[in-house]
């Protein structure tokens, strides 16, 4: 069975300048001014501009004629009408076809490209010290919290924030998002390679495969394509990427 190319493009806020700006469209900028915190702003924007740029070579075409649908699949099942638009973003125009997903959190900026199979990516700051009792009943199954509990206590962090990554990089690949529930998949132990062990929807993909991504100290990441054969993930370069705009105003 051939493996599915998956590209992975690993980027900072820091990589945010001027530069990019143009690269985004009226909407995209406008919700990047929406946000109060500079970190959050740039890592927006380097996600969009990494995302725009990715696209346009994978396509052959410019960056500006590569436009997005937005797709909440939660909302469409339960038939809700948002007024804003939300959801997995679909490249459309000389792009459609083509598969993205954005994770930011942290130093990290994560975007993940295949064609014709949804992909999901999610990166996740490992928060020393965060309080993650609360967040525990409402991302594992009683089986995983069980794993986490035997874990020895300086990893249970870590842990938390694997189950955490692998989980939601499966929802934003089905395009469920948090809707979806990060309780309604279960995935293999933190320490343990990645697998899907069950899931509870009656709409969960047949075909996925799942695996971690290394993001270096302080943070857990994952991949989940919508595939039954091997995953080949590249990580391509970046600084090549952002470089192609570095003199544009
Ligand atoms: C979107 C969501 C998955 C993001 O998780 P996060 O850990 O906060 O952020 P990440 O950086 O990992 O991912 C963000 C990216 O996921 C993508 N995304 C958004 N919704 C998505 C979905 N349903 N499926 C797949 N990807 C999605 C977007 O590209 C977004 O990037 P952007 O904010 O720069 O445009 C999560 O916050 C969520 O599901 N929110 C929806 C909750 C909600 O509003 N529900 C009510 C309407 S359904
Ligand atoms: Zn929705």
């Amino acid at each position: 069975m051939t493996a599915l190319t998956c590209r992975l493009w690993w980027a900072s806020p820091d990589d945010a300048s001027p530069a990019l700006l143009g690269l985004l469209d009226p909407g995209e900028r406008e919700r990047r001014e929406r946000f109060r915190a500079a970190a959050d702003r740039d890592r927006y924007l380097v996600a969009h501009a990494l995302a725009r740029l990715a696209l346009a070579r994978a396509a052959g075409c410019e960056p500006d004629r590569v436009s997005f649908t937005l797709r909440c699949r939660s909302c469409e099942h339960r038939r809700d009408r948002r007024p804003e638009p939300h959801g997995k973003p679909l490249p459309a125009g000389p792009a459609a076809g083509w598969e993205i997903s954005i994770s930011h959190s942290g130093d990290r900026v994560l975007l993940a490209l295949t064609h014709g199979t949804p992909v999901g990516a999610d990166v996740e700051q490992i928060a020393p010290g965060r309080d993650t009792d609360g967040l525990v009943d409402y991302c594992l199954r009683p089986r995983e919290r069980g794993d986490l509990d035997r874990l020895p206590e300086g990893r249970r962090t870590e842990g938390f924030f694997g189950y955490w990554a692998r989980k939601e990089a499966l929802l934003k690949a089905t395009g469920d998002g948090l809707s979806g529930g990060l309780g309604s998949v279960g995935v293999s132990g933190p320490f343990e390679p990645a697998a899907v062990v069950e899931w509870d929807s009656a709409d969960a993909p047949v075909q996925v495969r799942l695996t971690d991504l290394d993001a270096g100290p302080g943070y857990r990441a994952a991949l989940a394509a919508l595939c039954a054969g091997p995953v080949n993930a590249q990580v391509c370069d970046t600084a090549e990427l952002l470089g192609t705009r570095r003199t544009v105003g």
